[in-house]
């Protein structure tokens, strides 16, 4: 039940629409410590998101 350091979620959400991309992050938002990293495709970006998520590599994301 303790928040999470780390999130892998590679290649996945590809598959989404942009609003489901988004209730997605905040999903994974919810349950991350601030400070923790997650980890996504090289295919993928979030830079809409940096509310939530800073990037901080070509496929790392820091939560906010
Ligand atoms: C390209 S594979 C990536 C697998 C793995 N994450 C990786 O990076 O090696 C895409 C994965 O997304 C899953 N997937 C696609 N649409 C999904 C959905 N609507 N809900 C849950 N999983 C989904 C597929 O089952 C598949 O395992």
């Amino acid at each position: 039940r303790e928040p999470f350091d780390v999130v892998f979620c590679r290649n996945v959400m590809i598959y989404f629409d942009g609003p489901t991309q988004r209730q997605v992050l905040e999903r994974i938002h919810r349950v991350m410590k601030p400070g923790g990293m997650l980890f996504v495709g090289h295919a993928e970006n979030f830079s809409d998101a940096r509310s939530l998520f800073a990037l901080r590599g070509k496929t790392v994301y820091e939560r906010v």
